[in-house]
């Protein structure tokens, strides 16, 4: 790395050197009335999870599951860094999820299923409904599609029940599944179908979203169409459908291919399937995210260790009692939903509210509506959600009785301000808040207070989570100290039970990506020299609190899904007059970042409003309408250094009304007062706002 640093032609401080300049915030004290029921009130809880007690403190989690053999093993390092955890353990997921509620809970609603359409009145399925639902889709899984414990499945669902309910089945059965958020494109879907060999693809035929009822099955047919060209066959396509008996799609089924799951259950009503016991190792499921290279990541999550640390976290930090009614609202197809509405929640036998629609349908008043109607206790959403809210009905909440004991902040930084009003206004002054920061790989929260026990801080994380032990390390691998006011790479110093088993078929990439970089010796057994590096820019205040600063990868974190930007570069260059594309990060009111994107075309070819548009169309066909650009901007030559490299950095400047610095050494530094000109206009805009971080540091490794 630091060779690299010095054969850079614009060296910039490294991110160990930027002093961040920002307030300290004030402290905010968990109402008296949470403390007395909290799950986590005696502080003791730090000393059972203290560093001397790691591995052994992970038991109290492996005790809230049921097992049908006993671990021999908290964890083996014996082959670093893929560690196992609770190792010669067996256990079902899905048994720990619902059968063994049925006694105490049969009746209790699992999960609470909200519809978009607000006419639609909510549906409760009990622990009982769930049980015999998962049975019988197992069954259908088993015995209709001939799947066993180790194959794969992608599902491409939307946030229906239908989808937990097939979560379950698979694991029920040991099949590892692999959900694919719905708003990915079926060529998404499909790369991710050829990765995990898939042969069997669940989807459905449409979702309400915004007010419109999708075509979703059409979806299917690309994915399997995408699948086929990278050589992976598939053999079955199951639909569920939106209304049970009808079919709400224009596009139609294939023969032989293509199936109802509605018709073929009815040849299993009533069947019910034993759970499988699974190797406390055995994969429980794949969660693809993006990385800095084109290709997505699949991260592989164990059983055992995984659904262990989930219910733990499910319960001191997300406080769930069985009694209350806890509204996660994020999509089950990102990792917060498996952790948060479905595995974690589930596990503690609680009852999960799941809404299918946008926040803000048909107004900002309809998340407080349905914490009214459902009398939710526990909210947990993300900063972009929250800031949509807030600029779209900032007097909403107070129309409404509801009343949170506890609300969760995560997926991205967020600013205080925003902080503030999701306290004051969403929380009524009652809630307790948890800022969570976390990522896919990690299976659950890694830092956050804990909500009984430590004073929150606005656009803080707060302390490590129990049995976590963070460290900032320079670009040297030099400790960066709390309270020296300078960031650093945030890294975990040990292995916990939630960390991703590996990169599915893809080992070196796992090594690579999250342990090369800092490991103290790549011989070594003892898992103190295998720190894990998370990708992101932190800083650690004088009361030990953690604050995230953003990627320090080329990753763009939108609305808290990440975005590679070479995976929309590689969108753009689909195009064919597109010569060059690069992608920048730009700062967002609402979805705290957006990409935004740079073409150059080929010779001859002109940019129209037509290139523009079929630039935007790739993007949403080929990675999802999530990832649309804020802007394209069709250039007459990139900015380059003299050996030829695209400099993303004075890119990014400029879409950020930043100084681009000196560019006097670039091959083409006139091009960069062009499009300078074409993007602020003719006179220089540049903010006089604090950089963020992420932004300042993007492009410096090109
Ligand atoms: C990235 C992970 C796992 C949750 C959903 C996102 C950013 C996440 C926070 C937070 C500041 C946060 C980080 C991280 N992030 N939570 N509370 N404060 N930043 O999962 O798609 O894997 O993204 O989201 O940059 O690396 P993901």
């Amino acid at each position: 790395m630091s060779e690299k640093r010095k054969t850079k032609e614009y060296t910039e401080v490294s991110e160990a050197q930027i002093a961040v300049h920002w307030k300290e915030e004030e402290y905010f004290r968990p109402a008296k009335k949470f403390i007395e029921q909290a799950n986590a009130r005696d502080p003791d809880i730090r000393k059972r999870f203290a560093i001397e007690n790691f591995p052994d403190c992970f038991r109290e989690y492996a005790d809230l599951l049921t097992w049908s053999e006993p671990y021999k093993k908290v964890l083996d390092t014996g082959k670093p860094p893929f560690w196992k955890w609770f190792v010669g353990g067996k256990l079902n997921a899905c048994y720990n999820c619902v059968d063994r509620h049925l006694g105490q809970y049969r009746n209790k609603a699992a999960f609470i299923f909200v519809a978009e359409p607000e006419e639609e009145p909510p549906l409760a399925l009990t622990y009982q409904e769930l049980y015999v639902r998962v049975s019988e889709m197992a069954a259908l899984l088993r015995d209709f599609c001939g799947l066993k414990a180790g194959d794969r499945v992608t599902l491409h669902l939307p946030m229906t029940p239908e989808l937990p309910i097939t979560m379950l089945a698979c694991a029920r059965l040991g099949v590892i599944h692999s959900q694919v958020f719905a708003g990915f494109s079926g060529q998404a879907c499909g790369a991710r179908i050829q990765d995990s060999g898939s042969h069997v693809l669940i989807s459905m035929d449409a979702y309400w979203r915004a007010g419109k009822l999708l075509d979703h099955k059409v979806n299917a047919d690309i994915a399997v169409q995408t699948a086929e060209e990278m050589n992976q066959h598939v053999d079955k396509v199951l639909i569920w459908q939106r209304f049970a008996g009808k079919y709400s799609s224009p596009t139609p089924m294939v023969q032989g291919r293509d199936f109802f799951v509605n018709d073929v259950l009815k040849k299993y009503r009533d069947q019910r399937v034993e759970p499988v016991p699974m190797d406390a190792e055995a994969p429980l499921f794949l969660m693809y995210t993006s990385g800095s290279t084109g290709k997505p990541k699949g991260c592989q999550h164990r059983t055992g260790g995984y659904l262990a640390y989930v219910a733990g976290t499910s319960k001191y930090i997300q406080d769930i009692h069985p009694t209350d009614t806890y509204w996660c609202m994020a999509d089950i197809g990102w990792i917060t939903g498996h952790s948060y509405i479905v595995y974690g929640p589930l596990a503690i036998a609680a009852t999960s509210v799941m809404y299918e629609g946008v926040p803000t349908h048909p107004d900002a008043g309809r998340p407080w509506r349905i914490a009214e109607r459902l009398d939710v206790n526990i909210f947990h959403t993300s900063p972009t959600a929250i800031r949509a809210l807030r600029r779209a009905g900032p007097e909403e909440p107070s129309k409404y009785h509801y009343h949170f004991k506890h609300m969760t902040t995560v997926g991205e930084p967020i600013e205080p301000e925003a902080w503030r009003w999701y306290y004051n206004e969403v929380g009524k002054r009652e809630a307790v808040i948890v800022d969570t920061w976390w990522q896919t790989e990690n299976g659950g929260f890694l830092c956050s207070t804990l909500p009984a026990l430590d004073p929150m801080k606005p656009g803080s994380a707060g302390p490590p989570v129990p049995g976590i032990y963070p460290v900032i390390y320079d670009e040297d691998g030099k400790e960066v100290t709390a309270g020296s006011g300078q960031a650093g790479n945030m890294c975990i110093r040990n292995p916990w039970p939630g960390i991703m088993q590996t990169i599915w078929g893809d080992p070196e990439r796992f090594v690579n990506g999250y342990y090369k970089r800092y490991c103290k010796n790549p011989n070594s057994k003892d898992w103190r020299d295998w720190p894990y590096m998370a990708g992101d820019g932190a800083m650690q205040s004088a009361d030990g609190y953690f604050r995230i600063l953003g990627r320090i990868d080329d990753v763009i974190n939108v609305a808290g899904h990440r975005l590679g930007t070479k995976e929309i570069e590689n969108a753009c260059l689909t195009v064919a007059d597109v010569a060059e594309a690069a992608v920048v990060p730009v700062t967002d009111e609402i979805k705290g970042r957006m990409p935004e994107i740079y073409v150059a075309l080929k010779p001859g070819h002109e940019g129209t409003p037509d290139t523009i548009n079929r630039i935007i169309k790739a993007n949403e066909e080929i990675i999802g309408r999530f990832a649309r650009p804020k802007h394209v901007y069709v250039v007459p030559d990139m900015p380059k250094t003299r050996s030829g490299k695209i400099m993303r950095r004075v890119l990014a400047s400029i879409s950020n009304r930043r100084d681009v610095g000196d560019v006097t050494t670039l091959a083409n530094p006139a091009v960069v007062e062009d499009i300078r000109k074409m993007v602020q206009g003719k006179d220089a805009v540049v903010s006089g706002e604090a950089v963020p971080e992420d932004i300042a540091k993007f492009g410096q490794n090109d």
